[in-house]
């Protein structure tokens, strides 16, 4: 294969070419590249550059992509605003029900992303800039997002938990419940139970990691 082979959540194999990424394309490919025209006038989505079947060819996004925990607020905040306005962008969309990796969740209110997390953000000068791997995008409530975000941007570090919480839902414009990150976390702890792909995930114990995170927002809130 020719192109620069980039490393990510090991999931699949991702080779730049020029100005361009070349990644494994799954059934859903045609949907999420329909969502990703979409929301090309933000510029901050890849563009749809080809589709062969059995891969997809995008646009490469530059920047520097985010890593897990990510202590900065600017970050933080600014990441949550991006969030806003790709799903406030996505309301044209919400009638596609089908044709995504995963079912339409109810309620639906946007397209989700699916994995909007640091590792799935470019940031230039600290400030995100993009964002990639729309793999997992299906509509849903916007919160199934906002919650993932929490447990990547927010609670991945065990300090100044709620303040950087608030933080993020203040930007985005959203009331959070504890109970629904929980149940983002459970659903996740089931996907690394059962799907093919997690592998690696359950050799490296990230079952008792979402455990555990479950675990402390129970002790909170009771
Ligand atoms: N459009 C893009 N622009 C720039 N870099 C990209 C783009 N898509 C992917 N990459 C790079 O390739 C790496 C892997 O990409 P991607 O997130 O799509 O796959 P993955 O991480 O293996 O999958 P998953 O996150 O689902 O485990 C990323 O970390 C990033 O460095
Ligand atoms: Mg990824």
């Amino acid at each position: 294969m020719d192109g620069e082979l980039l490393t990510g959540g090991g999931l699949n194999q991702v080779f730049r070419v020029g100005d361009a990424v070349r990644r494994p394309a799954g059934p859903w490919a045609p949907r999420v590249h329909e969502l990703l025209r979409h929301l090309a006038p933000l510029g901050i989505a890849p563009v749809p550059l080809g589709l062969d079947g059995e891969h997809e060819l995008l646009s490469y996004l530059p920047g520097d992509v985010g890593h897990v925990p990510l202590s900065d607020d600017t970050a933080l905040v600014e990441s949550a605003l991006m969030l806003r306005r790709l799903h406030d962008s996505t309301l044209g969309l919400v009638d596609r029900r089908d044709g995504w990796q995963h079912p339409a969740r109810e309620p639906v209110e946007v397209v989700l992303h699916g994995d909007f997390a640091p590792y799935n953000i470019v940031f230039t000068d600290g400030r995100p800039t993009g964002v990639f791997d729309w793999d997992s995008a299906h509509p849903g409530p916007r919160w199934w997002d906002v919650s993932w975000a929490v447990v990547q941007f927010v609670l991945a570090l065990p300090d100044d938990r709620e303040r950087r919480t608030r933080l993020f839902c203040e930007a985005y414009g959203c009331v959070l419940e504890d109970d629904q990150v929980i149940a983002r976390l459970e659903d996740m702890i089931q996907t690394i139970r059962d799907h093919p792909a997690f592998v690696l995930q359950r050799a490296e114990g990230h079952e008792a990691y979402y455990v555990g995170l479950i675990r402390y927002l129970q002790a909170k809130r009771a």
